[in-house]
């Protein structure tokens, strides 16, 4: 045999076996963005009320340590970088974010914020969606001086996006106090007619700073988490003017998606249903290993719907058998049968496809 054969499949080999470890090692970017569902600890370096950095929270999570999660363990993001293969995202605000670190990706959410600017002002100092976009930007300035404006661009065109919006621009203004200022400006339907339209803005410049995977998530059945079962149910039944406004919501939401996705020619823009993989369980809670899918884990009150998740409230022995861990969010466990579905739900909890179609198909690529 030709010596120099020999030498050239043996280099190929090498070769071919680098780019596998390479690939292997840089799972793809992902970036976060949006409210209290998804913030990873951004809020901490804030001056707000919106927090979840003291135990309870955090109870469960790897360090049994607050880490600004509004959750007992890990949230939703930290399940879908667990699905890629990476490492949770750091908080965009974090001092760690730094260097290779960077190429991870980054979270930008906050707490209390909605597709409004004025959607969460009570909570004062936090990063409404202009400013995370703002941020998203700004992290790309800082890659491109770590490898390259090409690389860098590549790395946000490759990369998954979530965003989760809209909850808070009815439960944190809309529906806050009786007689709100968008209340008296908009009915019910025209107000959602007004947020759909503010939020196809924020996509198409999510779209316009390189995103072309983003999975949105509509809302959960906002009138039957513990807070509002406790202000506004008799016998357990869920808040009807809130079911309304998650009614009307979601529908829009996916046809305003369809219609991005064909006017660019692609689908940039993924629809999960969390309305309906929340109504599954909150329908038959044992079927999924809940013992109640109305009483929060932590809390007070009515379904422990009442105020803040803290140190002196109610706290359930087995997170892992309560669909809600405080009056507004999910427990860990429940964040892992929503982001099962957003991998592997059929098309009526993932719109056009899931997450685990995405992915083989981003890999052929
Ligand atoms: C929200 O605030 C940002 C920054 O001040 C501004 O650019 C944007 O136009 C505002 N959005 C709306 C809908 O008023
Ligand atoms: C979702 O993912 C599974 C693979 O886990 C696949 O079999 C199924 O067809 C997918 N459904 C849709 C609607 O894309």
């Amino acid at each position: 045999m030709d010596n120099s054969f020999v030498f050239v499949t043996i280099f190929g080999l090498l070769l071919a076996l680098g780019n596998v470890a390479s690939q292997a090692e840089a799972a793809r970017a992902f970036f976060v963005f949006g409210d209290s569902l998804v913030d990873n600890g951004n809020n901490n370096y804030l001056a707000t009320t919106a927090r979840a950095d003291a135990y309870p929270y955090g109870i469960d999570y790897p360090t049994h340590r607050a880490t600004g999660r509004f959750s007992n363990g890990l949230n939703i993001p930290d399940l879908i970088s667990e699905q890629i293969g990476s490492e949770p995202t750091l908080p965009y605000m974090s001092p760690e974010l730094t260097g290779q670190k960077l190429l991870v990706g980054a979270n930008f959410a906050s707490a209390g914020i909605g597709i409004l600017n004025d959607t969460g002002v009570q909570f004062i100092n936090i990063i409404r969606i202009s400013r995370q976009l703002d941020y998203f930007q700004q992290y790309q300035q800082r890659v491109s001086a770590l490898i390259g404006p090409e690389q860098t661009q590549r790395l946000v065109n490759e990369a998954l996006l979530l965003i989760t919006l809209g909850g808070n621009d009815f439960v944190n203004n809309y529906y806050l106090v009786p007689f709100s200022a968008r209340s008296r400006q908009f009915t019910l339907p025209d107000y959602v007619v007004f947020i759909i339209s503010e939020y196809r803005k924020i996509l198409l410049k999510l779209y316009d700073l390189g995103a072309r995977r983003v999975l949105v998530t509509g809302t959960g059945p906002l009138g039957c988490v513990p807070a509002e079962l406790a202000q506004h149910s008799r016998a357990g039944e869920c808040a009807v003017e809130l079911q309304r406004a998650a009614a009307l919501f979601n529908p829009q939401l996916v046809q305003m998606l369809n219609g991005l996705n064909s006017e660019l020619g692609s689908h940039v823009f993924i629809a999960a249903n969390a309305y309906e993989m929340h109504m599954d369980w909150i329908g038959n809670p044992q079927a999924y290993g809940f013992v109640t899918s109305k009483v929060a884990c932590c809390g007070q009150g009515p379904y422990n719907g009442i105020g803040l998740c803290t140190i002196a409230s109610n706290l359930c022995p087995n997170r892992d058998i309560y669909a809600f861990w405080d009056p507004f969010h999910p427990s860990e466990r429940a964040n892992r049968l929503l982001v099962q579905q957003m991998m592997t739900g059929s098309s009526k909890y993932m719109n056009p496809m899931n997450l685990s179609t995405i992915m083989a198909l981003d890999s052929r690529v």
